[in-house]
């Protein structure tokens, strides 16, 4: 079986509505046990498999995520090709509450986590190309099917990754804004390193759920305000996934 198209559901998103004949794949990969089982199906006549990062109950913390599993379980369905969906805060004044943004760059400030599928005896080292951690026509086709699906979406911005579970502090964010960070999140690595080593093309569309520690004119970040502003943006990924899947 071949995939066409693979997506990683982040923080409200736990499946993709559309899809059709669906069945759920339970992967086992040398790297251990994904987060949940992979749920492949049909949308407008192509193959697609979604997995949710932090599984379907949402009991799997950002550190805790088995990142290697993951795409490792992907790539053994046969997809090739895979789009991460990320809940982040905006740093930017363009990247408030509500937008969606195709971002281009990554600063990885995470720790401990398991960066890297070279850790094996009988795996050689690989010192991947970084300097474009995205795949740029996996890139271009988010933003090509973004405006075709008259979603509006910003092109391009610096992915800050940060350790998690908590939020940062203003002084973190502060720091983050002036190293070029435009968008925070918890969760995009080690995955888009990962992806690279696999050989992957990966992008990843980046859901603003919240103005980052100190942005915008919040004082203080809700969690209610989080999941209403995710539910309004993740609203708009099927309509974007229907028109890449498409193209
Ligand atoms: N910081 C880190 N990760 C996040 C945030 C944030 O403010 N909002 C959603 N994911």
């Amino acid at each position: 079986m071949s995939i066409d198209l693979a997506l990683i559901g982040g923080t409200g998103l736990y499946r993709l509505p559309g899809l059709e004949e669906v069945s759920e794949q339970v992967v086992e990969t040398p790297w251990g046990k994904p987060s949940d089982a992979i749920v492949c199906g049909n949308l407008g006549g192509r193959r697609l498999a979604f997995i949710a990062r932090h599984g379907r109950a949402h009991d799997i913390a950002p550190h805790q995520v088995n990142y290697r599993a993951n795409l490792h379980a992907l790539k053994q369905l046969g997809a090739m090709r895979i789009v991460g969906i990320n809940a982040v805060g905006g740093i930017r004044e363009d990247m408030g509450p509500r937008a969606l943004v195709v971002p281009d760059q990554i600063i990885d400030y995470t720790h401990g986590r398991i960066t890297s599928f070279c850790d094996g005896v009988d795996t050689p080292v690989q010192h991947i190309d970084f300097s474009e951690p995205y795949t740029a026509s996996m890139r271009r086709g988010l933003l090509d099917a973004a405006l075709q699906a008259s979603v509006p979406v910003v092109d391009g911005g610096c992915y800050g990754a940060t350790q998690g579970p908590r939020l940062e502090t203003r002084a973190e964010i502060g720091r983050m804004r002036r190293d070029g960070c435009d968008l925070v999140g918890m969760t995009g690595m080690p995955e888009a390193a990962l992806a690279r080593e696999l050989g992957l093309e990966y992008a990843c569309l980046a859901l603003v759920a919240n103005w980052a520690a100190g942005c915008g004119d919040q004082a203080e970040i809700s969690l209610d305000e989080i999941f209403a502003n995710l539910e309004h943006a993740t609203a708009k990924v099927p309509l974007i996934v229907a028109s890449l899947i498409a193209s």
